[in-house]
């Protein structure tokens, strides 16, 4: 019972891992294509705004109920209130079904490193590109193994444990990604006629601001920050009562919102100056059809993809093994089996889920699961919507709300406040905080919900 807990050894450690979390697909790819499809500059106006007003506050309840319980996801609500674990169980619920289709797209990923360090041959042919990549998805075994292999990767760092595995690796991996990045930022920007692409990013429309806006920006808001499903909670437990929560989640806000920015510079400007703007809406075909046309077309394009796919891998494995920590630590803790045994049991049904996605991807051997929406009613709709629409639309937005409630009505702020506050860290906006967290939060958080299960919109 008396176990000694894990830690992470260092602050840096910590940081460094949460945004390796927080920095993932969604970040690269899903910011990219959001900001083409909102209007560039007026998104990121709001995206900035809503990060900090609302993704900050949400991701230090969960980092407080983390500190606090020094539990998992689960045996975090159940110690604080066990009427309330439910939020916990949705939370691993939620990251379940992520990593199930998170480690397909790692997969698809890591086959295009692949792809491109053997020579980039995507055939020829106006659609080849296309018809590379919706051929190669909707394979029945060759999407399985790639995503095995990535799976298979994320577990050899979570069975090594928090400081010795996950903190090492994120500590390494993170500069790396950073690095990458940068490169291909510059490399983007000097393109001929990029300029344009880059003034398309940062000039700000006001008419282009619209609710839509604001509900698009939370909702990636919600999925980029890594919040609304339990990771912080789980990564919070393991954070030593002197360190300083606000600060922290202050910088891995920064930090995520940096990369997705810095994204975006190396993404748009290139699609802009070679297709022009119409492409940018391609989304989650955009990395692996539209980005492989473009490098193909620009010098040196070919170590372009090589370095932009082996950053999507990186950012991809942190996440994933975020949310495979956070499922992990809740079988070692509640069924007291050790950290290689829960993840063969994860591993297990994952598989089922993960085929299920990657088989959906084609449409003869698709399987269909029922959808409701108030719009459109029940539906039956290919199994990899359902997952993406399951934890997009549903999911994230109830456990983001559902944590809100429970610190700010169950649980209170002002227990919530005094974690963070413990070792005379300083919590100056505590009330401004408290205030998001018990009215602006849950309120902006139900808008999200009335558009995707009310109105049957996508936040896609
Ligand atoms: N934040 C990650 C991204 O932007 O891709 C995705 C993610 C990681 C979602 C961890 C959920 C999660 F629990």
């Amino acid at each position: 019972m008396n176990q000694k807990r894990s830690q992470w050894a260092s602050n840096i450690g910590f940081i460094l891992a949460a945004a390796g979390s927080a920095i993932g697909l969604g970040n690269i790819w899903k910011f990219s294509g959001k900001v083409a499809a909102y209007g560039g500059g007026a998104f990121i106006l709001c995206y900035i705004i809503i990060v900090f007003l609302i993704g900050l506050p949400v991701m230090l309840t969960e980092l407080s109920i983390g500190r606090r319980t020094q539990k998992n996801v689960v045996g975090a609500f159940h110690t604080l209130n066990p009427k309330w674990t439910f939020c916990g169980v949705i939370g691993v619920i939620t990251l379940f079904v992520i990593l199930s289709y998170y480690a397909i797209v790692g997969g698809w990923v890591l086959k295009y490193i692949w792809v491109y360090l053997s020579g980039a041959d995507f055939g020829t042919g106006q659609a080849a590109y296309e018809n590379y990549f919706t051929g190669f998805i909707a394979k029945p075994v060759e999407p399985l193994i790639w995503g095995a292999v990535f799976l298979i990767l994320c577990i050899y760092v979570v069975v090594r444990g928090v400081s010795q595995g996950i903190e090492r690796v994120s500590k390494f991996l993170m500069p790396c990604l950073f690095l990458l990045l940068i490169a291909c930022v510059i490399r983007a920007v000097t393109l001929p006629g990029a300029m344009e692409g880059v003034s398309y990013l940062f000039s700000i429309h006001p008419e282009d601001i619209g609710m839509n806006t604001f509900v698009g920006a939370l909702g990636q808001a919600f999925f980029s920050l890594s919040v609304g499903m339990g990771i912080m909670i789980t990564y919070g437990s393991y954070v030593p009562k002197k360190e300083n929560l606000v600060k922290s989640a202050a910088w891995i806000c920064c930090l995520d919102t940096l990369v997705a920015i810095l994204a975006a510079v190396a993404i748009v400007p290139v699609v802009f100056v070679t297709m022009g703007s119409d492409k940018l809406g391609m989304g989650g075909s955009f990395a692996f059809i539209a980005l492989p046309e473009v490098f193909a077309q620009m010098p040196g394009g070919r170590w372009f993809g090589c370095f932009f796919f082996l950053l999507l891998f990186l950012a991809a494995l942190t996440s994933a093994i975020s949310i495979l920590e956070s499922c992990v630590s809740f079988l070692t803790e509640e069924f007291h089996l050790s950290r290689l045994k829960a993840t063969l049991i994860l591993a297990i049904p994952m598989t089922v889920l993960s085929a299920g996605y990657s088989l959906s991807q084609s449409s003869a051997r698709g399987i269909n699961l029922p959808w409701f929406d108030f719009a459109n009613g029940l539906q039956m709709l290919p199994m990899n919507a359902v997952m993406e629409k399951f934890t997009d639309n549903l999911m994230i937005p109830l456990g983001g709300l559902f944590f809100c409630i429970f610190v700010g009505w169950i649980w209170g702020t002002k227990n919530a406040a005094a974690e963070i506050e413990s070792e005379r860290n300083t919590f100056r906006l505590k009330k401004v905080w408290s205030f998001i967290v018990r009215f602006l939060a849950p309120v902006f958080i139900l808008l999200i919900l009335y558009f995707t299960i009310g109105l049957g919109q996508g936040l896609s």
